[in-house]
């Protein structure tokens, strides 16, 4: 049994910002059986939402506890009462027969409803007695009872599944003894129980029909239902009162044995598993919070995907980024695959996939929806798109079930996809069908996120402007050698911080700071003559004093930024020609220099990273080396030039350094192409003339 809430609010919708995380919509429940039978508890403006995640055929049933605006408006934006493949069965109260097409009589919708499109089947509910409820081999019952409420009003017990879901609809049991004590029966031995909490103490309205949710606490103490759903929340109550009840709930959850909860859109509950994003918006606050300390979109992007993941239990997951006119694999998560440890190498994956509706992902990125397949074996014949199996072939793995999402940027333009692959049922262990909940709960992540992407995008664009004034003037200087260069740092920086035993979350912290820092390390050659910059041959001993310039420059172009950013790029600057052993540069002259680990971490491990790149990287006074003649080198001067324990780590990373150089290609181009006979013959040792 899964429970999905669609609807949380009391009385009319009431959207605002202030209380988009519990959600604005009028009351509609969800419970869908572990068969697939499904049913929804009042059609308040919810389930317009609900219905839109539906598939295009099916069966399903509505019970409605009375005829209060709120609890039926949602009933005539439902998709399958317009779709003739589908069969909802309405279960109304007897007093509300007429409801249907009073609707239209009355003038508040234009459409009779004998003139929809799906096919309804009309049952009347009495108190008392049972409906039963069957589509797949398990009988689902339900019973209706009466509840205290003005013009009357039904609740509902709910045997499936081997569990008890209670709905009390609308119920008034405060300051009423008898409501309160009959009430304590209904609870009794439910799994779920979702309540009718408007009030508070402070702002009871006695005879109206509804309850505090002190009353409830106070009820389910007598009853003891396992998962008590605080529902019908007061219009217009902000988020910020709903989290402090929240945390009054979680401090009288110490005392009693019930899991204790305030109902949210999004929110789904199975009997005895706990909902991870129940408390509150504190969840989404933290993460956004988290994120926009992160400068770097990689680090961002990994942060979603393995949030995304937690929500709806999916066991891999996918970011693609719009590049041009395709989709580049950027990020992938695999439980079952690898580790999440080896994840990062799907960093610099270089796949693409064209954006065109044949594939799924493309058929998101091209439209802008989302999708939730419950299984790419039994897609519709009908669906512009396919699955592509390739990746499936290439790795054995199995994909079932996909929930794909588009994120925007402010202008509404598509950034990216993210791809939730196979969410497991915690029961069997077994992949199935995301729940359309989780789609709620991560559109919600992917609009928080949007904003932090762009920022990230802003400082991205920011850097990658400087950069490009640089190659203006120094043609090795280009987009694609910092890409490397940042890429070779934060990588080298993530195994030294691994081997310090730093926490995950501050390694990637400080990782994506690196990455972007480390691609500005030379800024500072845009100070330094054409005639010494792209001269063929060897410096001379003065060109070579004007060349160590470059690396104060550097950091006076890059202080006094007001970014953190900037401020560890100006450290990178002026440090990433120290060496371990003290000698080095970070001016024309001597003053200042520093030694061994005096040398902040971020520039020894930019210089590594950039010498490297250099090495390998044709110059206009040398050519290219291979990555083994790099590495010879970078031993060599371990201890001397390089921090010894990073050129180790240099080692450790060397999986990951063909694809970063297969995902930053050098556009050679732009590379001088003549290169002097004797530089050409240079293999290594020399370094420049001091
Ligand atoms: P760069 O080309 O980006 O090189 C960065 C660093 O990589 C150099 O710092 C050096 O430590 C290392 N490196 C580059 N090529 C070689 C090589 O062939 N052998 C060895 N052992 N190491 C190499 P360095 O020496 O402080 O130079 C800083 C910058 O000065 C270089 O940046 C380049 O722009 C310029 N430069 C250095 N030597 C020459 C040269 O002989 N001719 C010209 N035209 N420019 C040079
Ligand atoms: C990671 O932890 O692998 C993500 C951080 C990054 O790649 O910058
Ligand atoms: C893929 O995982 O290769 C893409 C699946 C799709 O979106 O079609
Ligand atoms: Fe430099
Ligand atoms: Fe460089």
């Amino acid at each position: 049994m899964e429970v999905v809430f669609w609807g949380v609010r009391g009385s009319i919708a009431s959207p605002s910002p202030d209380a988009a995380f519990y959600g604005g919509n009028t009351t509609c429940i969800e419970l869908s059986t572990n068969d697939g039978t499904l049913l929804f508890f009042d059609a308040g403006t919810g389930l317009r939402e609900a219905g839109e995640t539906l598939p295009d055929a099916g069966e399903c049933h509505i019970f409605i506890s009375h005829g209060h605006a709120d609890h039926i408006v949602g009933l005539w934006f439902f998709k399958p009462l317009h779709s003739p493949r589908w069969t909802t069965h309405l279960h109304l109260p007897e007093w509300l027969s007429h409801i249907p097409d009073y609707f239209y009589q009355g003038g508040i919708f234009p459409v009779p409803f004998s003139e929809l499109q799906g096919r309804v089947i009309l049952n009347t509910l009495r108190d008392g007695e049972d409906v039963s409820v069957t589509r797949g081999p398990h009988r689902v019952r339900v019973s209706p009872f009466a509840t205290n409420h003005p013009g009357g009003c039904l609740g509902f017990r709910v045997y499936a599944d081997g569990a008890l879901f209670v709905f009390t609809g609308d119920h008034e049991i405060t300051e009423d003894a008898a409501a309160h004590a009959e009430a304590v029966e209904f609870l009794r031995g439910a799994d779920i129980a979702v309540v009718d909490a408007t009030y508070d103490k402070s702002d009871y309205r006695a005879g109206w029909g509804h309850s505090t949710w002190e009353d409830w606490v106070a009820a389910n103490a007598e009853a003891g239902a396992r998962h008590l759903v605080l529902s019908h929340h007061k219009p217009g109550r902000p988020d910020e009162e709903l989290d402090t009840l929240n945390k009054k709930l979680e401090w009288l959850e110490k005392k009693g044995r019930a899991e204790l909860y305030v109902a949210r859109e999004g929110m789904r509950l199975t009997p005895g598993l706990c909902d991870a994003t129940r408390r509150g918006s504190d969840w989404l606050v933290v993460l956004l919070e988290e994120l926009s300390s992160y400068r770097d979109e990689n680090a961002i992007l990994d942060r979603i995907l393995m949030k995304a993941r937690e929500m709806t239990r999916a066991d891999a997951g996918t970011i693609f980024l719009v590049e041009d006119e395709d989709l580049v694999f950027a990020y992938m998560h695999n439980d079952t695959l690898f580790s999440v440890n080896c994840a990062h190498k799907y960093a610099y994956a270089t796949n693409r996939l064209p954006i065109s509706t044949k594939s799924i992902a493309g058929y998101v990125a091209t439209t802008g929806q989302y999708l939730n397949i419950a299984d790419v074996d039994e897609l519709s014949p009908d669906a512009p798109y396919s699955f592509n199996r390739d990746m499936d072939n290439k790795t054995g793995y199995r994909t079932r079930s996909l929930l794909t999402l588009p994120f925007f940027d402010n202008a509404g333009k598509v950034l990216g996809i993210l791809q939730l692959i196979n969410s497991i049922d915690p029961h069997t262990g077994k992949p199935h069908a995301f729940a359309p909940g989780m789609g709620l709960n991560v559109r919600f992540l992917t609009q928080g996120v949007s904003r932090v992407l762009e920022h990230s995008a802003l400082e991205r664009r920011n850097i990658y402007g400087i950069l490009r004034m640089a190659a203006v003037h120094d043609p090795s200087e280009t987009g694609p050698h910092a890409e490397r260069v940042g890429s070779v740092a934060a990588e080298l920086y993530q195994r030294w911080a691994e081997r310090q035993g730093l926490m995950p979350d501050s390694i990637r912290y400080v990782k994506s700071h690196i990455r972007l820092a480390a691609m500005l390390h030379d800024i500072g050659k845009v100070g330094v003559s054409d005639l010494i910059l792209k001269k063929p041959g060897k410096l001379t001993g003065t060109e070579f004093s004007t060349m160590r310039g470059h690396a104060e420059l550097g950091a006076s172009i890059l202080s006094g930024g007001d970014s953190d950013i900037a401020d560890l790029a100006a450290s990178i600057a002026l440090h990433h020609h120290q060496k371990w052993n003290g000698t080095g540069y970070t001016g024309v002259s001597d003053a200042g220099r520093l030694s061994g680990e005096e040398i902040p971490l971020a520039a020894r491990v930019t210089a590594v990273a950039d010498v490297f790149d250099a090495l390998v990287s044709p110059r206009c006074y040398k050519k290219a080396w291979t990555f083994e003649q790099a590495m010879e080198l970078l031993d060599k001067e371990a201890g001397q030039h390089f921090d010894p324990m990073l050129v180790k780590c240099m080692h450790e990373i060397a999986g990951l350094l063909p694809m970063i150089y297969k995902r930053f290609p050098e556009n050679f181009e732009e590379a001088p192409a003549e290169v002097p006979a004797e530089d050409a013959a240079q293999t290594g040792g020399g370094t420049a003339p001091a």
